[in-house]
């Protein structure tokens, strides 16, 4: 099976390059070949991979940032995932396409389901909700994954920031009233390979397509998060480091985040038999990764 990834060096790219195994060759198409805001690349770059299913894992992830750029997110989260999914069903092949819990409001007291309301509060969860409706509409064989809360080894993320504010810093704020669940790339990346193992071997099958949500097991807060990481990092040997839990109030960001994005997955492992482990295991996993210099 032949796995194209949109996207070279983004946290889900290459933690899905490296599942590459004898059976499943993965084939990453970066920027230098296809340029999601020059839509004409698209398709061609595509083609000349000759995969057997893609994964459109690229996308405009400033989530501040799309505050005062939300033309430029929607072009690449929205019309180009478009032409991603368009490119797949030219190519007569499945798309699993990649969005987000900032598609809630955060409103709900308990994890989101996929039949729940969706009313993002930033531009980013706006593009991405549109980027859901037209890679939707461009191609019905599509399996839309709402993740939440990504870290790795790679790229920028939450996790590798606390690692490195905890090298100089004793003492850090961290936003305590916000709720997710925290989610390995790595783990994504084994879920994809295991959806697309059984998108190929079912074609027909049409409850395996659709939107569902996957995320690591468990939820926490902001804090809850870098508690574990640091608690984890001073097991390997680094200084403790205390976190001082503040409101998302005492912490503006451009961008709007909703108080409650915890994903209920049960769908996910109902229909496909997959539950993501859970979110501390993996978190210590991948600051045990970082800190070994793997
Ligand atoms: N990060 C999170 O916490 C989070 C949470 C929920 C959902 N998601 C979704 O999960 C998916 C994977 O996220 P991630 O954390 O792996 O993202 P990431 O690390 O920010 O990587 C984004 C990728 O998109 C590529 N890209 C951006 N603009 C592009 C353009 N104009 N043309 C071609 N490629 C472009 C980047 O290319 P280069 O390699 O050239 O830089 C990079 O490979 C995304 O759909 C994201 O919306 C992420």
């Amino acid at each position: 099976m032949r796995i194209v990834v949109t996207g070279t060096k983004g946290q889900l790219a290459q933690s899905l390059l490296a599942c590459e195994t004898a059976d499943i060759s993965l084939i990453a198409v970066g920027r230098v070949s296809m340029d999601f805001e020059k839509l004409q690349t698209i398709a061609p770059a595509l083609a000349s991979t000759q995969p057997d299913v893609i994964v459109n894992a690229a996308a405009y992830t400033a989530v501040d940032q799309a505050e005062a750029e939300e033309a430029r997110a929607f072009r690449i989260n929205a019309t180009a995932a478009g032409a991603v999914a368009a490119a797949a069903r030219k190519l007569n092949v499945p798309i699993i396409h990649l969005s987000t819990d900032y598609v809630f409001d955060g409103r709900a007291d308990k994890p989101y389901r996929e039949t729940d309301a969706t009313a993002p509060l930033n531009a980013y969860g706006r593009s991405k909700l549109a980027g859901e409706k037209t890679v939707a509409t461009a191609n019905p064989d599509h399996v839309i994954l709402r993740t939440s809360w990504i870290y790795s080894p790679f790229g920028q993320n939450f996790l590798k920031t606390m690692l490195r504010l905890g090298e100089t810093r004793d003492e850090i704020n961290v936003v305590a009233d916000q709720y997710g669940c925290p989610t390995a790339a790595a783990d994504i990346a084994g879920a994809i390979v295991a959806i697309a193992s059984m998108l190929r071997a079912k074609p027909d099958d049409a409850r395996l397509r659709g939107t569902f949500h996957l995320a690591g097991s468990g939820d926490t807060t902001w804090a809850g998060f870098a508690q574990t990481v640091f608690e984890e990092a001073a097991r390997r040997g680094r200084k403790r480091v205390n976190v001082v839990p503040i409101t998302a109030a005492e912490y503006p960001t451009a961008a709007a985040r909703p108080d409650n994005s915890r994903l209920n997955c049960d769908k996910l492992s109902e229909v496909y038999g997959l539950r993501l482990p859970d979110w501390r295991s993996s978190a210590h996993a991948c600051v045990a990764q970082l800190m070994s210099g793997a």
